[in-house]
């Protein structure tokens, strides 16, 4: 029996992954959040395959550990770069390292991410799941597009969550000071933006040489909401764990859209793993999109910032990334 469309995500979840033997020798492949979950699988992926690894990861001991370890798998070539997502002035400062330091860009994968039970702001006053997963993500690709432009063929691969669905965006509430804060909306609220804005991203950057992708990596066990109160631990630990999946499949999963030949010109969809899907039918609203994406390049500071860049002739003057901007 099929199922209904709105739930064809349960479906698309047991169908097989896809997956690539191509290789990524030397390519450059930045990717937020790699010390955990989704992102450490991923990188371990990545570096087997011979990728230049730049981990940006906001605890610099945690990360030192991962790169012993992708080196002791493989001999690929691993940078850190530190930086918090929660604060966007960090956001900037990691997007200038690595213009500094690497003239190409073949791959980003935006993976880092966190689930809030309650509603906290950030030192710049967002909320925190939204300005992690969401504006924090925005302002990094949009900063490090024009090296990504000039690297073509590259990819920008959103780690996106089959939660979008859970809804829960406002434009006249981001923070959520109207509302009572919920968290599985908060995070739907997060991901749900962030998607809006790959379909605006892809439409601008056709023809370009770059593609951009969202992925859900599975409901897979990782550290994910462990960051929340005792009780939603251990109801992460002693219950929802042992039915989530392994994580390695998304670190396969994340793997095939950075490599896999056949996606070489996909861009602007939603994925389950690796079946194309049809996301929640808010997430498709494209005048909510042009909004979130205006009201994302305001609150990012995204122009000052890009302009801060340019007299810092880490971006071109009148660039491409800044047409895309306006
Ligand atoms: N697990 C799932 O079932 C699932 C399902 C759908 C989508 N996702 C998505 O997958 C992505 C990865 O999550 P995960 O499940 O692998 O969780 P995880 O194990 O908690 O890993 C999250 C990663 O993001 C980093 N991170 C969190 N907050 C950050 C911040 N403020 N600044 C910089 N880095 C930060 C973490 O760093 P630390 O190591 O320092 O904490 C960690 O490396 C997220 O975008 C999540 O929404 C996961």
């Amino acid at each position: 029996m099929k199922l209904p469309e709105e739930l064809q995500f349960i479906e698309n979840a047991r169908m097989p992954l896809k997956t690539t033997t191509a290789r990524l020798d030397g390519q450059v492949c930045v990717i937020t959040g790699a010390t955990s979950g989704v992102g450490y699988q991923t990188a371990k992926r990545l570096a087997q395959a011979g990728a230049h690894l730049v981990l940006v990861c906001r605890n610099i001991e945690k990360a030192q550990v991962v790169k012993a370890e992708l080196a002791a798998l493989s001999n690929a070539e691993v940078d850190l770069v530190q930086a918090d997502f929660s604060n966007l002035d960090d956001v900037q400062s990691a997007a200038s390292q690595i213009l500094h330091q690497f003239p190409v860009i073949h791959v980003l994968i935006n993976n880092a991410g966190v689930h809030m039970t309650t509603r906290k702001l950030t030192a710049d006053g967002f909320e925190t799941a939204f300005a992690v997963n969401h504006l924090a993500s925005f302002l990094f690709t949009r900063l490090l597009l024009d090296r990504m432009i000039a690297s073509t063929p590259s990819r920008i691969i959103q780690v996106n969550s089959e939660g979008h669905r859970f809804g829960g965006l406002k434009l006249d509430d981001l923070d959520w000071g109207k509302r009572r804060y919920r968290g599985l909306q908060g995070y739907g609220a997060s991901k749900t933006a962030q998607l809006l804005t790959v379909w605006e991203l892809a439409e601008r950057l056709a023809g370009t040489g770059v593609t951009i992708n969202a992925v859900h990596p599975g409901e897979v066990a990782t550290n994910i909401g462990m960051n929340n109160g005792l009780l939603y631990q251990w109801y992460q630990k002693y219950l929802l764990s042992h039915i989530l999946k392994d994580p390695h499949i998304s670190g396969e999963a994340l793997y095939y859209f950075a490599a896999a030949p056949e996606l070489s010109t996909t861009s602007g969809k939603f994925f389950n793993l690796t079946i194309e899907e049809k996301p929640a039918p808010h997430a498709l609203d494209r005048a909510t999109g042009k909004r979130i994406w205006e009201i994302s390049e305001e609150l990012t500071g995204l122009h000052h910032k890009i302009k801060t860049m340019e007299n810092e002739s880490l971006i071109p003057a009148k660039n491409p990334g800044f047409t895309i901007a306006s």
